[in-house]
Formats: structure tokens, C-alpha cells, sequence
């Protein structure tokens, strides 16, 4: 048996988006689905490094989030084998390495991200580093190509490199490619033309790994969709932020086939109030305040009677409530009790069709060319760690 045999990918994540899928949005989260796998924000390998006093403010959660992902970030081999092992105490179920991030921070001065697809020899050398370092699986989260090298040949490459050099089995493919200069991180994820053909390809041309699809997918019909299409795993990240509810709020039943958990959104305020008053500043004044916590609360009533009047109201209860609760108190009367009260009920909607074409545009397959991949690399000096 195969090491790929054995490890199955999730088959619902929520995607890595740094600023928002922290503690408090994954708390959230894990309130509606059971099943859907969480992702962290990428952290860089250095944050983790020189944070090795203060890692719990970084890298702890509540075990309820089981399973998540952490994503970590970098170019330095022995810092990412050195975060490794300082998050391996954590016992996060999967570790993911970003390939994807287009911002000028990470792929311009931080030299990581997005910039290391065009350096797939050092990718698969620090999944190796990483993997050394961790039992838990390692995967890759990378775009479909960077600036000009945007052919299906060279996205393959960059895959048959890595999982020729490293035990990595699964990638996360965001199908768009990223520009590293002229768009910002925000236009990068919207400009750049999605291509499912790039992704499902692969499915063929790769039969002993595993992909998982990201990128534009809205609902949760789309990312049952895309399963249906032969992708093993969907991740979603946008359209979960922006609505919660009507999203994850199906993923237990249409994805993982589970019985609906019946909980109202009275419910999962009650419970994250707990969570959101125990947390209250746990790092110091302030850290977090009660905006970090509020936050992932803002769009929950995404198209619902009272949506306006809710998010009217928490702004301005923002400016003088101290709690939790005083917030709740006051700005729930926005929303009526039918809504409240409501299970995720209504209907999964979206493009059940969207991936019905792509098999016809798919392009030619990657062939002979990939065993010569790792010959056309330049070779690189590699960053050992002389202590280990
Ligand atoms: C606010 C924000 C922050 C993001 N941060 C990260 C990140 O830390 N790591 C990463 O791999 N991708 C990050 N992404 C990209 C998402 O993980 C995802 O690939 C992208 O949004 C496309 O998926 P979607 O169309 O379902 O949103 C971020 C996206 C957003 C909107």
C-alpha cells in the first residue's frame, strides 16, 4: 500500500485567510459544522522561531477544533524544521506549507509564499525538512502558476518535483495563478482567471496523489460538485467567511452525508459567548479585545431580516460595551426570533453545473517531459542545520 492509499484529504476544508481564521472565527466555525476540516492563518516559520516564549498566544486552540490545519510559511530550512517541532507539541492533525500568498510582504521581501513555485527544488526540500520534523501529514497550498510560468507543463513539473522530493502527497491548488507585482493581495484573488481544467488535469495526470480544489467555489452544491467531478477534497474560503451560516451550516449533511446537528443560531451565540467571555483579554489588556471577538459574528445573518439593523448596531456598541454579553444584550433584538430560531433549513443553493465542461478543456496531458523536470532545475545550495 501506498503512502497516498492510506491518507485520505479532508473533504471540506475552510481555507487559510490570514486576519480571519483565528481562534475566535474557528471557535465559530466549529460551532455550525463538526466535520469541515480548519485551517489557521499562516504563520511564519520566524513567528513561531523567535515567539518560542509567548507559542500558546500563536499556535493553542480549544481541542473542539479537531481537525485543523496549521499553515506555516517560509524560506529558511531551519527555521521551518525548528517551528515544526516547537508546533508539534500542539498536535495540529495536518501541517500545510504556503506556496500560494502573493503579497508583497511574503513573496516580495519575505521571499516566500507564492515566489517559492518557481523554486519547487527548495519546496521539496523543506516538506522534507518539515515532514522530518512532524507524524503529522504534510501538504502543499500553491496557486496554478506565477507571473509568466503559467503552463499546465510547468505547474506539473513543480508538483512532480516536490512529491518526488518529499513525502508530500496532497496539494491544495488555488486555480488562479498570482501576479507578484502590480496587483494587490486582495486583486490577486479576483483577477487572475480561475482554471479548473489546470486542476482536474492534474487529477489525471497525477494518479497517485491527492487534490483538493479551491478557488471561486460559492456554496456548498458547488463544493459537492466538484466531488462529484472527481476532486478529492473542496476548500472554501471567501464564501464561508461571508456566510457562515448558509454555507457551513450544510456542509455535515450535503458533504460528510451526517444527520443536520439542529442548532439554532441562539444556540451557537450562547455557546460562543462562553467561549468569547473566557478569552476576553486571557493575553493581556486588550488581547484580545472584544472587536477580535465580535468579529466572525458580523456576518452570520448574511441576507436575513435584521441583517442592516445588526451590523448598524454593532458598530456602535462597539464603541462603549466591555463584554461579551452587554454587546449580545444589545444588538441581538436586531434579528428576529424566527431567525434565531431557525435550523439551517433552507435548501443548499448554487452551481450544480459548474464544473460540467471543464473535462472538455482540459489541457494535453503532462508526459515524458516530467521525468527530465528535475535534471532542467538549477541546483541550489541547501540550508542544513548543523545541529540536527
Ligand atoms: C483575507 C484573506 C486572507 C488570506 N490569507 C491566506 C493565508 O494566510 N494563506 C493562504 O494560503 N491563503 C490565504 N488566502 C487565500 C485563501 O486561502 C484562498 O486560497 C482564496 O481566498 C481563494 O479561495 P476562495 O475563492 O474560496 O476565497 C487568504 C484569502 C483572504 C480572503
Amino acid at each position: 500500500m501506498t503512502v497516498s492509499d492510506a491518507y485520505s484529504p479532508p473533504l471540506f476544508s475552510i481555507a487559510p485567510m490570514m486576519g480571519w481564521t483565528d481562534n475566535h472565527y474557528r471557535t465559530l466555525a466549529r460551532l455550525i459544522t463538526k466535520h469541515a476540516w480548519l485551517y489557521t492563518e499562516m504563520l511564519a516559520a520566524e513567528t513561531i522561531v523567535y515567539q518560542e516564549d509567548n507559542l500558546d498566544s500563536f499556535l493553542a486552540y480549544s481541542p473542539d477544533q479537531h481537525p485543523i490545519v496549521l499553515q506555516i510559511g517560509g524560506r529558511n530550512l531551519e527555521n521551518l524544521a525548528k517551528a515544526t517541532r516547537l508546533a508539534n507539541a500542539y498536535g495540529y492533525d495536518e501541517i500545510n506549507f504556503n506556496c500560494g500568498c502573493p503579497s508583497p510582504k511574503v513573496s516580495g521581501r519575505g521571499c516566500f509564499g507564492a515566489l517559492l513555485m518557481l523554486d519547487p527544488k527548495f519546496v521539496g526540500e523543506a516538506m522534507s525538512v518539515i515532514a522530518s520534523n512532524t507524524n503529522a501529514a504534510v501538504t502543499v497550498k500553491c496557486r496554478i502558476g506565477v507571473d509568466d510560468h503559467d503552463s499546465y507543463n510547468e505547474l506539473c513539473d513543480f508538483i512532480h518535483i516536490v512529491s518526488s522530493l518529499s513525502p508530500t502527497k496532497h496539494f491544495i491548488i488555488h486555480s488562479r495563478k498570482a501576479l507578484l507585482s502590480g496587483l494587490s493581495p486582495s486583486d490577486n484573488r479576483r483577477i487572475p482567471p480561475l482554471k479548473y481544467e489546470f486542476f482536474f488535469a492534474l487529477l489525471r495526470d497525477f494518479p497517485d496523489l491527492k487534490f483538493t480544489i479551491n478557488g471561486g467555489i460559492n456554496s456548498v452544491v458547488e463544493a459537492d460538485a466538484a466531488l462529484r467531478s472527481g476532486a478529492h477534497g473542496v476548500m472554501l474560503g471567501r464564501a464561508v467567511y461571508y456566510n457562515p451560516w448558509h454555507t457551513l451550516g450544510h456542509v455535515d449533511t450535503v458533504i460528510y452525508g451526517s444527520p443536520s446537528s439542529g442548532i439554532t443560531r441562539r444556540q451557537v451565540l450562547e455557546k460562543y459567548q462562553v467561549y468569547g467571555e473566557s478569552v476576553l483579554g486571557k493575553y493581556g489588556k486588550g488581547r484580545p479585545n472584544l472587536r477580535d471577538i465580535v468579529r466572525p459574528l458580523i456576518n452570520l445573518f448574511h441576507s436575513e431580516s435584521g441583517n442592516g439593523q445588526w451590523k448598524r448596531r454593532t458598530d456602535a456598541a462597539l464603541l462603549h460595551c466591555t463584554t461579551l454579553k452587554s454587546f449580545l444584550d444589545e444588538v441581538l433584538p436586531a434579528i428576529p426570533d424566527f431567525v434565531l430560531d431557525s435550523f439551517a433549513f433552507k435548501e443548499a443553493t448554487g452551481r450544480e453545473d459548474l464544473f460540467a465542461d471543464v473535462r472538455r478543456l482540459l489541457p494535453p496531458p503532462y508526459g515524458k517531459e516530467s521525468s527530465k523536470a528535475l535534471e532542467r532545475m538549477p541546483t541550489r545550495p541547501v540550508i542544513l542545520d548543523e545541529e540536527e
